[in-house]
């Protein structure tokens, strides 16, 4: 059996420092082989900043079987490296115009920084040149180890530019993306793209998000959802991901449709799945639909409840909203549930003017309410509406110091 030549031993060959045997020890191409072999084939442009004496180019053009691989330096001597798939660009990467004719020249797949080094040209680079990546591809810088202990300062790193910081930073505002992410410096269209921020052994590799759509195979998730038992649950999710893919997915949605009047829909998730669905579609009403069904089949769920309940007094039903909310938040045995519903139907009654309304469904649901930490979360909430400066506060608070001596529930 023939086995290829790997990245890494073309490196070891061309005698580049980024082989894992040459003295340095950056050791980069081992895993340029695991990131990059998807495109070995493919017709894709790859950027990289620093030519020298050439070595690492003709691993790229060798590597690559199709690429076009545009070398950039400031130094003219390297235009003789230019062959039939090398292009060389002579500037600087401190010059944002000059990268920008660049890239519009060849949008790239794959950039690796291996120029100057210097920690301000580093940002900028990578600022200017990100955004011009394709989606899923890659950018790599390397020699962060320079900017650490003595060294740094040669290469420029100091409170305002450090790139190491810079790309940890990065790291971090990913990381905290479901929770808005992090503060950091950089453009936030960077941090908004960015999929993953790796490190290695001196080099950082930052992925563009994907955009491409994933194939699907209706046939085959059929077929797992069987053998899985999950039944609805399993192929309304499926057609969620099939439509974020932008695939047909309408005769499944009419098949899912038509469970949500069956007794086949015994899963919660599944009408909230299918409500999210339609109301991503902009069906509104139907979504509203769905979730009405499921509130009848789930009807002690506070869950399904004070989705439905928002939902109805977001398409304007705010009165019936606050009743189901209400609801919601009297069969919640966790007061810190009971007081994220609060907090909603406070919002929703005071910008909808209902608040007298609220305050009653509030009591009602504090007298229903199983749990008494509960039922004291939902009297306090009825009393920071009754107290919250509308013309019927007065009143309300009256009602509320009536209420509290036991002299009415829900009047
Ligand atoms: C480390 S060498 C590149 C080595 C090469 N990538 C390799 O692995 O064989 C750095 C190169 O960056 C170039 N350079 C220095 N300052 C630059 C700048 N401001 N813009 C672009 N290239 C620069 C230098 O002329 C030098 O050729």
């Amino acid at each position: 059996m023939s086995v290829e030549l790997d990245i890494d031993q073309m490196g070891v060959i061309e005698g580049t420092d980024k082989s894992s045997s040459e003295s340095f020890a950056w050791d980069y191409l081992r895993h340029y082989g695991e990131w990059f072999s998807q495109w070995r084939n493919e017709n894709i442009n790859l950027l990289e900043i620093g030519v020298a004496a050439g070595s690492s180019l003709h691993v790229w053009k060798n590597y690559f079987s199709k690429a076009q691989i545009v070398g950039i330096d400031i130094d003219p001597q390297c235009r003789h490296f230019a062959d039939d798939r090398i292009a060389i660009e002579i500037g600087s990467q401190d010059d944002p115009q000059f990268l920008r004719a660049v890239v519009t020249k060849y949008t790239p797949t794959i950039i690796i920084d291996d120029g100057s080094h210097q920690a301000r040209h580093i940002v900028t680079a990578f600022e200017t040149l990100f955004p011009s990546l394709l989606p899923g591809g890659s950018y790599v810088v390397e020699d962060l180890a320079l900017h650490f202990g003595a060294e740094a300062k040669r290469w420029g790193s100091d409170d305002g530019y450090n790139p190491p910081k810079y790309f940890l930073e990065l790291a971090r505002s990913c990381v905290t993306q479901k929770n808005g992410n992090a503060p950091w410096d950089g453009p936030r269209q960077i941090a908004d793209t960015t999929d993953s921020v790796s490190f290695i052994n001196s080099a950082v590799h930052i992925r563009k998000k994907d955009s491409a759509d994933r194939p699907v195979n209706l046939q085959l998730a059929k077929q797992y959802i069987r053998e899985r038992s999950l039944g609805t649950l399993g192929l309304v999710r499926y057609a969620k991901y099939m439509a974020a893919n932008h695939h047909d997915a309408e005769a499944l949605f009419g098949e899912l449709l038509n469970d949500t009047r069956s007794d086949q829909a015994d899963n919660i998730h599944f009408f909230m799945t299918m409500a999210e669905i339609q109301r991503s579609r902009g069906q509104m009403q139907e979504a509203i639909q769905t979730l009405s069904r499921g509130a009848e089949r789930f009807a002690d769920s506070p869950e399904m409840l004070w989705r439905y309940g928002h939902w109805l007094a977001e398409a304007g039903r705010t009165a019936d909203g606050l009743k189901i909310l209400c609801r919601a938040a009297s069969l919640c045995a966790e007061p810190t549930q009971a007081e994220s519903i609060v907090g909603m139907i406070v919002d929703i009654a005071q910008s909808a003017n209902e608040t007298s309304l609220a305050v009653k469904a509030l009591r009602h649901a504090s007298s229903a309410s199983a749990d008494e930490r509960c039922r004291s979360v939902l009297l306090k909430g009825a009393d920071t509406l009754a107290a919250s400066g509308s013309p019927l506060s007065k009143m309300l608070s009256f009602l509320a110091t009536r209420m509290r001596n036991g002299a009415s529930s829900s009047s």
